[in-house]
């Protein structure tokens, strides 16, 4: 589309419902600012240049919204007197002349590229506003399109409705498209003659109307448009987007057993032929790459899995965590900040953190790497073909060579060159018959205290 854009995004709320300490468009979705996802949709949309209108907790929300690439300026709605308003406060932004403005809203974070495209098509077809609506079974509380022949005539606001117009079940959405050449002056038009005294946005309709322009609607699927206006309603967007992202997944050759118990983050990269077994949580941060399992109840955050490792079942992959081809980390072990080689396993109950673990390594069970010294990180080296002891503990920072083997309960401090055995505990005393002799003595003791 060869024409210029301008998104108008309203965040001024006060965010009342949510009961919360900040703003309703900071709150996650999939692990990410709700504004955030609905840039990226301006950005699917191929649209760059953003107007922001913010009212409390102004910077961090234009933090949460900014990235490189797009252009946006932000502008600060004062007082909160109706979607018209807040439009305008922006009018510095849409008085710099784009063919098209288009106004969403900074609590709709389920909103695709497809209605955007559809809304702007709408004004490259001769329209001077089209708005984005979706049909419901409860239009309760939304604003009714009066659609006649195709023509939209006007949007009546709830308070403002009708029995009659009540009935209708197609509703505003609350996004539109608007011819930029005429925005200003339509916007400029808009009154406070209603029931709440607000400037309301869908007002436009009927005033470009008056004017001989056109409006029609363009109808979206009633789960885009789904806005959020308490915790409830967060809920149930977190909801819909993680249905609607594992089956993007799925359908792209990643399997899941159980994919309703199976949570994702905003960019969570699945391969092909990946297993995800339930009851697995993604953080932001991870890859996945292709024939990997995911084993039940295993949580990952800020990690790479190369081909074929497996992971879990309760595992816990922390930041950095970045397993080899074909590695394996089991039940029960945590890894941070640590390579893990191809075809090194880390099976049972360990902890491995600011760590390099070579090929073919064998990590014995119980192993920890004592990184943190109460004051510092420090890192373990461990070499290819290693084997390592059940129940080691190997204190940071510390070597061990390629072929190395650690004796099972070592406490090793001193660095191990390749190829050697070390052993870092008390040497094993055998006292034959003693064992008899102390049970007998407590058994004697024990009946001299109850007489
Ligand atoms: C609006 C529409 C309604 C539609 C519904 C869809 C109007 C008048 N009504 O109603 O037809 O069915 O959305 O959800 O547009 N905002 C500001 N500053 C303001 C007022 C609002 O920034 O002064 C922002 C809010 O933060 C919110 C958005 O605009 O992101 C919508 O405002 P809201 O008050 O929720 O509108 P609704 O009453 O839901
Ligand atoms: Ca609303």
């Amino acid at each position: 589309m060869k024409r210029t854009c301008l998104a108008v995004i309203l965040a001024a709320g006060e965010s009342t419902r949510m009961k919360s300490s900040m703003s309703k468009v900071l709150h996650p979705v999939a692990g990410r600012p709700m504004i955030a996802h609905v840039v990226e949709s301006l950005v699917n949309a191929s649209i760059s240049s953003v107007a922001l209108v913010l009212g409390r907790d102004a910077e961090a929300v234009q933090s949460a919204a900014a990235r490189s690439d797009i252009d946006m300026s932000a502008f600060l709605q004062t007082e909160r007197l109706g979607t018209g308003h807040a439009v305008l406060a922006a009018k510095d932004a849409i008085a710099k002349g784009y063919d098209d403005i288009l106004v969403v809203f900074g609590d709709t974070p389920l909103i695709t590229a497809a209605p955007l495209l559809a809304a702007r098509q709408g004004l490259a077809d001769g329209n001077d506003v089209v708005v984005i609506g979706f049909k419901t079974v409860d239009p309760t509380g939304y604003g009714r399109l009066l659609v006649e022949d195709g023509a939209l005539l006007a949007i009546r606001e709830q308070k403002d409705a009708t029995e009659d117009e009540k009935k209708i079940t197609y509703c505003n959405g609350g996004l539109m498209a608007i011819n930029g050449a005429k925005a200003l002056e339509l916007l400029g038009k808009i009154g406070n003659a209603n029931a709440k005294g607000e400037y309301y946005l869908t007002d436009i309709v009927e005033i470009v109307r008056a004017e001989g322009g056109k409006a029609i609607a363009v109808e979206a699927p009633e789960t885009e448009l789904t806005g959020c206006n308490n915790r409830a309603e967060l809920a149930a967007i977190e909801t819909i987007w993680q249905k609607r992202r594992r089956h993007e997944l799925m359908v792209s050759g990643v399997s899941m057993i159980a994919p309703e118990t199976v949570f994702l983050a905003f960019d969570t990269q699945i391969a092909q032929d990946v297993l995800i077994e339930p009851n697995v949580v993604f953080g932001p941060g991870v890859i996945i790459e292709s024939g990997a399992v995911i084993h039940a109840f295993s949580h990952l955050e800020g990690a790479h899995v190369s081909a074929g490792a497996t992971v879990g079942p309760y595992a816990r992959l922390r930041p950095g965590a970045n397993l080899g081809p074909g590695s394996k980390v089991g039940n029960f072990c945590e890894v941070k900040k640590a390579e893990i080689g191809a075809g090194a396993k880390v099976n049972h109950l360990t902890y491995i953190g600011d760590a390099f673990v070579g090929e073919k390594t064998n990590i014995g069970a119980g192993t920890i790497t004592c990184n943190y010294d109460g004051v510092n990180k420090h890192i373990t080296r461990i070499g290819a073909n290693a084997f390592i002891g059940s129940n080691a503990s190997l204190v940071a920072p510390v070597s061990i060579g390629d072929g190395a083997l650690v004796a099972s309960g070592s406490v090793v401090t001193d660095d191990v060159p390749a190829d050697a055995v070390a052993f870092g505990r008390a040497r094993q005393e055998v006292k034959p018959g003693r064992a008899k002799i102390l049970r007998e003595r407590y058994h004697a003791e024990k009946a001299a205290r109850k007489k």
